[in-house]
């Protein structure tokens, strides 16, 4: 028996989607615990790619629960849309999805508050503009509107007349929020609201009910461990706790209930939006990275920044996620370079440092010292048998653990769920992985 936390170990977009739905075969349900539809989770079955932006990446599996837990925010419109997709796949929620009342609702002042945040100030964060910002930043001020709130139309009424009022007086005159009519939201929302009520439950109660019966939990994070808003680049981040704290605040389940974290490294570094990010290429290698990893935001289609892998960060993630074993995605999209680079250290104005510097003006200053391993340049894409590997491609794997000090349990090849290597390390065995 085991619940496990799944995090990003770098900036998101790690294949998170893919391994949640690849594992979520050997839990009884998936809950996702913070961040909204900034998030963009692919899961690629058979012929079908679906991109789940709120949903747990579990839904795609007969029988699994899903739910989304208290930490996240809703944007009730994005969710039904997701929802209807879902169904004309012939995935049906009813039953099988949860959403914990006290979730806090994005509404669209969050969003023009989002993009012209952004837009106009000195230091541009390239958010997704979804809200998720504006949307927290009203939970922490105690004046977030929750979606169980809804329950009592009259009472949401009024709390959106006194946001509007109240945003509308601290904004800008040529700001668009002076257009925003609160009851054309009110008009707007409830109908939503009337497609999701029933799935509204105490994410919590249903979660440690679960686990009292020995049922399994996958905590599925979204964005990843720098882009946490205390343990990432600030303020190159998001709101939210995307590392393995806030699965616990964000679904009311305790940590000792918790057995250990997995963290989703991909086989080289990515990042969108502003922000440092050392090991960063903007030349050919970078764009062939880009290419074959088809790196391209799966929720702004924004081409992302590329890089080599980077162990500094990586075994930062390790320490503030307390990381157990870790699943290395898109190592077939290394398959042609001759030599890959593994950054081991920084150079910072002379000194040589080993350990991530949390402070935005040292990191963007920082050059990478890389050791160089040979490449396999051999095709490894969809080999799904730690015997059908390279040996150089082994070698690799076998110098990445070593380097990082934490042992690969799960190796990715390919979008699809079978294009997977299990491993059986002790954790995973523990966790009835394999
Ligand atoms: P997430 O946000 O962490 O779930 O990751 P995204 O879905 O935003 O981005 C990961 C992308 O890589 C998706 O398009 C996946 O289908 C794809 N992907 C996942 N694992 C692999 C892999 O091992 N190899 C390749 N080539 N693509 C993968
Ligand atoms: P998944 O779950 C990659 C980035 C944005 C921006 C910063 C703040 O798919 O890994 P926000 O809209 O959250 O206020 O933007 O965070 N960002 C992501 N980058 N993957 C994500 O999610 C992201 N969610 C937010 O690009 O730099
Ligand atoms: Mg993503």
């Amino acid at each position: 028996m085991a619940n496990v936390i799944v995090v990003g170990t770098q900036w998101g977009d790690e294949g998170k989607g893919k391994i949640v739905d690849t594992i979520s075969e050997s839990f009884d349900a998936v809950a996702r615990y913070q961040g909204g539809n900034n998030a963009g989770h692919t899961v690629v079955v058979g012929k079908e790619k679906i991109i789940l932006h709120l949903v747990p990446s579990g839904i795609l599996r007969k029988g699994k629960t899903c739910i989304l837990g208290n930490g996240v925010v809703i944007d009730l419109p994005a969710l039904t849309h997701e929802l209807n997709q879902l169904r004309r796949l012939a995935v049906k929620p009813e039953g099988h999805l949860y959403i914990g009342k006290n979730a806090h609702l994005v509404l669209p002042y969050h969003q023009i508050l989002d993009k012209e945040r952004d837009q106009s100030t000195t230091r541009r964060l390239g958010t997704t503009g979804r809200g998720i910002g504006p949307a927290y930043v009203d939970k922490a001020a105690r004046v977030g509107i929750r979606i169980g709130d809804l329950f009592d139309p009259t009472l949401f009424q009024e709390r959106l007349r006194t946001n509007v009022a109240d945003k509308q007086a601290h904004v800008p005159k040529e700001s668009a929020l002076h257009a925003v009519d609160p009851e054309a939201i009110f008009r707007e929302q409830m109908p939503h609201f009337r497609e999701v009520q029933t799935f509204l439950v105490d994410a919590s109660s249903v979660l440690n009910r679960m686990i009292d019966e020995g049922k399994k939990i996958l905590f599925e994070g979204a964005q990843g461990t720098l882009l946490d808003v205390d343990m990432g680049t600030f303020p190159y981040v998001t709101s939210s706790s995307a590392t393995a704290g806030g699965a616990c605040t964000g679904t009311g389940v305790g940590p000792t209930r918790i057995n250990g974290v997995l963290g989703v490294m991909k086989a080289y570094t990515t990042r969108v939006g502003e922000g440092p990010f050392p090991t960063e290429l903007k030349d050919n290698t970078g764009d062939e990275l880009r290419n074959r990893g088809e790196e391209y935001g799966a929720t702004t289609g924004r081409p992302r920044r590329c890089g080599w892998l980077d162990a500094i960060c990586l075994r930062y993630a390790i320490r503030v996620n307390d990381l157990r074993t870790v699943a290395l995605t898109k190592l077939d999209v290394l398959d042609p370079f001759p030599v890959l680079k593994i950054c081991q250290a920084y150079r910072y104005r002379g000194q040589t440092l080993e350990e991530f510097p949390n402070e935005t003006d040292i990191l963007s200053e920082c050059q990478p010292v890389y050791e160089e391993i040979e490449g396999w340049q051999e095709s490894t894409a969809g080999r799904n048998a730690i015997g059908e590997l390279p040996k150089k491609c082994r070698a690799f794997l076998d110098r990445l653990e070593a380097i990082l000090g934490i042992n690969i349990s799960i190796i990715s090849t390919g979008p699809e769920r079978d294009q997977t290597i299990l491993l059986p390390t002790p954790t995973a065995k523990q966790w009835g992985l394999v």
